[in-house]
């Protein structure tokens, strides 16, 4: 069953999105309240088989449900124009319980070469233990993935934009393609959100987040999100309640803050982006500059046609190779070096030597991982202030 759509803009929902109705309200507290409670009590074995019939709303156990995270989910779920959101304890949590769910024992599945690291690990080292099978494509090549779709293909999951080289594909026809052969489509929205990119919208079948990076946006939380059909979302929370990757009341509680203000952080990350991919394509120091907002970028019409905006994240090429990357990281001075994105703070990363150290050479090559690439995850700071810092260091 599809809810009515959403008459207000994305800060609207944002702040009000499950608040005033749909939750409970306790002693007139204008913000939801923590239930910092691991299990609920009945008042007596009527109440339990009124709730067990779903007479009687309520929850049972913490690993089943709580109702601050409850209404994290209600807030995600309208942001992303949805029918059901299931809130976990990480990205990854959301990652891994949705593919060993929705894909079979000796099913096959379709994936992209740009990828986050330990997505396309849990892909190639822990699915073929079941006898999954994997079939990795370029990101945006709709060629590829017609030619990948197979009669027992369960799903198509990719990034929009991917990670780390920020490759957009057309979410529409891909998903066109992939209906017609009966298989899934599951989006990694993480780098977009709801602000710039809503993937059900174009066809999509389940978007995923991290929401420990935009959706909280203060780095101080770690948490995951999955937004689709209920009929999909439901036998995904059945799993979610035996594999136990539960998210805390309190950390529900901070992504259900730090969503208050996410279209106004998701704008000035855009714009810091955007003016730093500007700022460095025009500089002669770079080679490279992949920014989907950027003209010169494969994917900028898929993008322009589907966002609003293009994120806080651009990655660049630093002439020289790994060291000359390093000190051009080692001279910025407004950027934390951090893994992670989408909270306030400005953080810079060299993913040879962050999330791929442990790799060969030879393994970062055929993950296409340069070692000059920088990944740059604006925060929120003044756009000149980042500019100015960056020219300094280059
Ligand atoms: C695109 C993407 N998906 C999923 C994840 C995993 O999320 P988490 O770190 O919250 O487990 C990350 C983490 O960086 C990511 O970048």
């Amino acid at each position: 069953m599809s809810r009515p759509k959403n008459p207000h803009g994305p800060s609207t929902r944002a702040v009000h999105g499950a608040e005033r109705e749909g939750r409970p309200r306790v002693a007139d507290a204008l913000t939801t309240p923590i239930v910092q409670s691991s299990t609920y009590w009945f008042r007596d074995t009527q109440e339990v088989i009124a709730y067990q019939e779903g007479r009687h709303a309520s929850y049972e156990y913490g690993r089943y449900g709580n109702p601050t995270s409850r209404t994290a989910e209600e807030k995600i779920r309208i942001l992303e124009g949805g029918e059901e959101c299931l809130l976990t304890a990480s990205g990854m949590s959301a990652v891994t319980t949705m593919l060993l769910q929705l894909i079979p024992e000796n099913g096959h599945l379709i994936t992209t070469s740009d990828c986050y690291r330990r997505t396309r690990q849990f892909i190639g080292t822990l699915l073929p233990k079941m006898g999954i099978e994997a079939t990795v494509i370029d990101p945006s090549d709709l060629n590829q993935l017609e030619a990948a779709l197979r009669d027992d293909t369960s799903l198509f999951f990719s990034e929009a934009p991917t990670n780390p080289y920020l490759r957009v594909l057309d979410i529409q026809r891909a998903s066109e393609l992939c209906h017609v052969r009966n298989a899934l489509v599951v989006i990694d929205s993480t780098f977009a959100t709801p602000v710039n990119l809503q993937p059900l919208n174009f066809g999509a079948d389940l978007v995923l987040h991290s929401a420990t990076k935009y959706f909280s946006g203060h780095n101080d939380v770690m948490a995951g999100c999955l937004i689709g059909r209920k009929e999909l979302i439901d036998p995904i929370r059945q799993l979610h309640g035996v594999m136990g990757a539960v998210i805390d009341p309190h950390a529900a509680y901070l992504v259900l803050r730090g969503l208050k203000t996410l279209a106004l952080r998701v704008e000035r990350c855009n714009q810091n982006a955007q003016a730093v991919a500007n700022f460095l394509e025009q500089h002669g120091g770079v080679e490279t500059v992949h920014y989907p907002g950027l003209e010169s970028h494969p994917d900028h019409e898929n993008a322009a046609k589907q966002m609003s905006g293009y994120g806080g994240v651009v990655s660049f090429e630093i002439p020289g190779g790994l060291e000359a990357a390093s000190k051009f990281i080692d001279s910025l001075r407004i950027p934390y070096i951090a893994p992670s994105l989408g909270g306030v703070e400005s953080l810079v990363e060299q993913p040879t030597v962050m999330s791929y150290w442990d790799q060969t050479p030879e393994q970062r090559a055929a993950y296409g991982i340069r070692d000059n690439l920088v990944r740059y995850s604006c925060g929120i700071e003044d756009t000149d202030d980042l500019l100015t810092d960056i020219k300094q260091a280059l």
